[in-house]
């Protein structure tokens, strides 16, 4: 199976990117930032405190957390019975999401999902942490930047309010697999680029390293 790593800050453009790139591609997409934000938003449900990691980890004992590919070949989440979507934007797992992502429980269940998800087919990953821990092995890894103003005039554009400065801090400071330019991975600045020249770019890059669409 190939893997696809594309890391990055929020509002990177790692989403539209990963998602036209792995269409281009005929590979399946998965944003594994939706499984800290369901996790986040299941344990928001529970009135689980997130800065409590005691009280995170008695829920994670009890959480099923599961995931697989609908027919379009984006993944999807199922947790505790309930596939959220829209819910996983909301402001509370945008201010929250940070903080769980970090605690290391949450990681290992998470990583563990996403490493059995490409057992399954050709993957374009997007996270923090896919080329540098998830898949430290992957054969092709990009990591997407933009600068801090135009990241957030995008976050902004999409209607978002959640303040990117302080994820970004909190997600590149943390212990465990903090956010960083993976070893071997291609930076890719798209603050001027448009979505289809970033895809264009990649999509060369790979083409280079023997990669072609199907
Ligand atoms: O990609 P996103 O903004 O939806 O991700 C939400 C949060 O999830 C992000 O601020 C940190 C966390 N995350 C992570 O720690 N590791 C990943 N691979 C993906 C996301």
């Amino acid at each position: 199976m190939t893997i696809i790593a594309i890391d990055g800050p929020a509002a990177s453009g790692k989403s539209s990117v990963s998602k036209r790139l792995a269409r281009r591609l005929g590979f399946s997409y998965v944003n594994s930032g939706s499984m800290y934000r369901a996790v986040t938003w299941e344990l928001l449900r529970q009135s689980v405190d997130p800065l409590n990691p005691d009280s995170v980890r008695t829920s994670l004992d009890s959480m099923e957390l599961g995931c697989g590919f609908t027919p379009e070949g984006e993944s999807f989440i199922r947790i505790n019975a309930q596939v959220p979507d829209a819910e996983l934007k909301e402001s509370v797992v945008n201010n929250n999401v940070s903080t769980v992502s970090a605690i290391p429980a949450v990681r290992h269940l998470i990583v563990a999902r996403l490493r059995a998800l490409v057992n399954e087919r050709d993957v374009v990953m997007e996270g923090r942490d896919i080329g540098s821990a998830v898949f430290p092995d992957a054969p092709h890894k990009f990591y997407l930047d933009a600068s801090p103003e135009i990241r957030r005039l995008r976050r902004a554009a999409e209607g978002q309010t959640d303040s990117i400065d302080l994820r970004d801090k909190q997600d590149s400071s943390r212990a465990e697999a903090p956010l960083q330019v993976a070893k071997g991975a291609c930076v890719v600045d798209t603050s001027h680029l448009t979505l289809d020249g970033v895809v264009e770019k990649i999509s060369q890059l790979l083409a280079v390293a023997g990669l072609h669409p199907r």
